[in-house]
């Protein structure tokens, strides 16, 4: 007699979507300090500050004045008009209101990208180290992405190395600069290169820009300001790092139909928007003057030229990240496999760092360090290497 097989069994596109060894390592973390030692934590990707209080004042009134009802589910009028004028003047983003699209911060907007223009079979070149969930987002779809190697790609040519990694079922480019978790900055020549590319192969690009207002050298320039396409790209952003909005959960996406009608659906059928408290503080988070935006990059400056120069001082060669607030040096001199050296620095000196497979094949050899974190934490963690290495 067959055995019958059981129907209790999960949709199959789960299948190869996994959960992210960041999780993991923060675990291990909780561990050691639960065991009374000091961890110096630069696995972290959360920003420095806490929200401004004239934020978190905005959520309240927002509460006290009853803006706890359903809002439309694409966003509250007032914002989606304040996003449209924010992506107008900083973005060069021509966009209607119509064409943006509040998200359950930027990783909703992404999921929502993906999903919409994803068909199984499909394939999306992603520059690869990339941050990691873009990986879950694509095989998700029951999609493969092609792993394009960033360093590689500056070196030789964007759009030849493109060419080169691409295949005819290519649908769509994930373009994330400043990048996750090399701190790369594409240049305005980089984005030419990659927006000639997806016009010449009619392909969709998928732009995160998280961490656009985190630039240290050179400009940030969204893909979608670039002549003809606008009508191609999906961009998302977040407050999550900006505003140090995290918890929040608050972000948004701009793009024109066809997508704009998928993402509403999508956003609509999962959470149906976003908190309308939330989009009351966002609101309010948009009024913040350039000059706060600067001053707390000055902050991030600060704290990635004190790491650069402890990493280059014992021999983990880095060049100084042009963007987001992460450094990605080489870890060969503690261990050519990155789990291994994170590992070895977990578990030596207590310095919580990510092993850079995590980030794709082309990350090893590498470790994250975040330093979002209060200059004395760098100072201990730099004093930290200092022992080990002597
Ligand atoms: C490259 C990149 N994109 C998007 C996000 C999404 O952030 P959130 O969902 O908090 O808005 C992150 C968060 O770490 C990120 O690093």
């Amino acid at each position: 007699m067959a055995t019958k097989v059981s129907g209790i069994r999960l949709a199959r596109r789960l299948d190869e979507v996994g959960f992210s060894d960041i999780v993991q390592i923060r675990n291990k973390v909780m561990e050691l300090r639960a065991a009374g030692h000091k961890v110096h934590s630069l696995h972290g990707g959360e920003p420095y500050f806490e929200t401004p209080d004239a934020i978190k004042y905005a959520a309240v009134k927002a509460l006290t004045d009853n803006q706890t009802h359903y809002a439309p589910s694409s966003g509250i009028a007032p914002l989606r008009k304040a996003l449209v004028e924010k992506l107008a003047a900083k973005n060069k983003i021509l966009a209607t209101t119509d064409e943006v699209i509040v998200t359950v911060g930027g990783s909703q907007g992404l999921y929502a990208a993906f999903q919409s223009v994803l068909d199984p079979g499909d394939d999306a070149l992603v520059f690869s180290p990339y941050w990691t969930p873009i990986g879950d987002l694509v095989t998700g779809t029951q999609a493969r992405p092609l792993l394009v190697p960033t360093i590689t790609a500056r070196r030789n040519g964007l759009r030849k190395t493109l060419e080169q990694f691409s295949t005819p079922k290519a649908r769509a480019i994930y373009y994330n600069t400043p990048q996750n978790p090399s701190g790369v900055v594409f240049t305005r020549a980089d984005a030419e290169e990659v927006a000639r590319f997806a016009i010449e192969r009619d392909l969709i690009v998928i732009a995160d820009e998280a961490y656009e207002d985190l630039v240290y050298d050179g400009e940030h320039l969204s893909i979608a300001s670039l002549p003809g396409m606008a009508e191609r790209t999906i961009t998302c952003f977040t407050f999550s790092k900006t505003y140090a909005m995290t918890g929040w959960r608050a972000g948004y996406a701009v793009a024109k139909e066809p997508f704009m009608t998928a993402l509403r659906k999508i956003v609509l059928y999962s959470t149906n928007g976003v908190a309308t408290p939330v989009q009351y503080a966002m609101l309010q988070a948009l009024t913040t003057p350039e000059s706060e935006i600067a001053a707390r990059r000055e902050e991030y400056r600060k704290r990635r030229d004190l790491l650069i120069a402890g990493l280059n001082e014992v021999g983990l060669e880095c060049e100084p990240p042009a963007g987001a607030f992460y450094a990605f040096p080489s870890a060969e001199k503690i261990h050519k496999q990155s789990r291994t050296a994170a590992q070895i620095l977990l578990e030596k000196v207590h310095i919580a760092t990510i092993p850079g497979v995590v980030f794709g094949a082309q990350g090893e050899g590498h470790l994250r360090f975040g330093y979002a974190i209060s200059i004395q934490e760098i100072e201990d963690c730099v004093e930290a290497l200092r022992r080990f290495f002597t």
